[in-house]
């Protein structure tokens, strides 16, 4: 090759290479949705200066800056990047039970990547990963921040924290003489304290706990509590003195009030609250996450997927309630957070469970709500995201037609943004 060519060449890797500074962009959108005030606005515009919004408003009024890189959604709707509540970015849908066995800690990890990057294609920006393996979560979480891998912005909560034998905590499914304990086994006070410590040491966003069994775990009884309150109130002070919050599975009425007495921040699943426990959750401003698409997911694969059978009685008792539980927690005007489970079905149909939510009682605007103000709240990262204001990251999806009005076009999202760098546009 001559070298006048082999410059080129070297212009050409070196600008192809480089990391992307997403400078300044446009956004032209034909229909904004204002999260907050609830209005859809026609033909606005953002102005976004690498990952930042720095300006937003009628496009009229609203000039394109020169040399600004211009996206034009005049034909779609705009609204917040989503938020996903309860993900478990290192599973598969197609490893339950027995099968997840042979999953190592390196093949979790990889999962974890391709799982995030089909996540955030779905239009999610931001997800909190209760609870994974060896603290691959907190791994691609840094991954994905310093641009290795392409993913939403993780809230990291480590290795989930709970008592022998616990649906979280332990490994519930070889006989003893293999000696297998998981890693996240804490039984008393002081070792759940301890326990908490060493996920802060690690680098947990948020520490994930278990106040009663599981429908997925071997041998947990789902609506029986886990924990004592003794316990579950030193693990929540431990992490709040440490400045994180706690999130909580909980099936079963007596081990969910344990958990809202204890002072948790949220509660997983929620599916057997009653009155008191609704109470309680109002009272303290505390948000449930109610994984309300799973049942169906889980019953129509059934043991196909490796659903123990055991998994599967449990689920024929849960799954029903939990939407009508899902639909009196919100008339009774409980928070209620978006949260799906994801690895239980497959990664990337977070969107599904909207339409369930409208189903149950929510109108779609409640439902996108709760995927954006809500939990960029319960995340603690209201003041940049869930909303599309100045200062806010540029985190962003357009869908075609108007969810307001079928809230199942965000099964279908054309155009992802995260901060400020475009990842699909359909
Ligand atoms: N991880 C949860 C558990 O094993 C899944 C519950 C799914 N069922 C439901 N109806 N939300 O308990």
């Amino acid at each position: 090759m001559r070298p006048s060519r082999l410059r080129i060449l070297a212009v050409f890797l070196a600008v192809a290479c480089a990391p992307v500074s997403a400078g300044t962009t446009y956004i032209k959108a034909g229909r904004l949705l204002d999260v907050e005030s609830g209005r859809l606005l026609a033909d606005q515009a953002i102005v976004i200066e690498d990952a930042r919004i720095v300006g937003i408003g009628p496009a009229g009024t609203t000039p394109i800056p020169a040399g600004a890189t211009v996206h034009d959604l005049s034909a779609k709707t705009v609204l917040p990047g989503l938020m996903d509540a309860h993900t478990h970015l290192h599973g598969d849908a197609d490893l339950q039970g027995y099968r997840a066995l042979a999953v190592s800690l390196p093949a979790a990890a990889i999962k974890g990547a391709k799982n995030a990057r089909v996540t955030l294609l779905a239009g999610f920006t931001t997800v909190r990963v209760p609870g994974s393996p060896g603290y691959a979560d907190v791994a691609l979480r840094d991954a994905i921040a310093a641009g290795e891998v392409d993913g939403p912005r993780i809230l990291a909560g480590g290795v989930s924290i709970g008592i022998t034998g616990g649906h979280c905590s332990d490994n519930n499914l070889l006989p003893a003489e293999y000696g297998a304990v998981g890693e996240g086994v804490a039984d008393g006070p002081w070792a759940a304290r301890q326990k908490v410590r060493q996920n802060v040491k690690f680098g947990a966003d948020f520490i994930k706990t278990c106040s009663t069994g599981g429908v997925l775990s071997k041998g947990t009884e789902v609506g029986a509590p886990q924990y004592s309150p003794e316990e579950l109130k030193a693990l929540v002070d431990e992490a709040h003195s440490l400045g994180r919050k706690v999130a909580s599975h909980a099936h079963g009425a007596t081990g969910i009030r344990n958990a809202l007495l204890a002072g948790v921040d949220s509660i997983e699943h929620a599916s057997f609250i009653d009155d008191e426990g609704i109470r309680l959750a109002r009272q303290n401003g505390t948000v449930l996450v109610m994984d309300i698409y799973n049942t169906e997911y889980i019953l129509g694969e059934g043991e196909k997927a490796g659903f123990l059978p055991e998994s599967l009685e449990k689920e024929r008792r849960v799954g029903a309630t939990q939407r009508e539980n899902f639909r009196r927690a919100h008339q009774a005007g409980a928070i209620i957070g978006f949260g799906t489970d994801g690895g239980v079905y497959p990664h990337g149909q977070n969107g599904r469970q909207f339409s369930r939510m409208v189903q149950f009682g929510m109108t779609p605007l409640q439902a996108i709500r709760s995927a954006t103000l809500v939990n960029a709240r319960l995340f603690g990262i209201e003041q940049e995201a869930g909303a599309l204001k100045p200062g806010y990251y540029a985190d962003l999806i357009a869908v075609d037609g108007d969810p307001l009005q079928d809230v199942s076009l965000l099964e279908d999202v054309k155009f992802v943004m995260k901060q400020g760098r475009v990842y699909k546009d359909e």
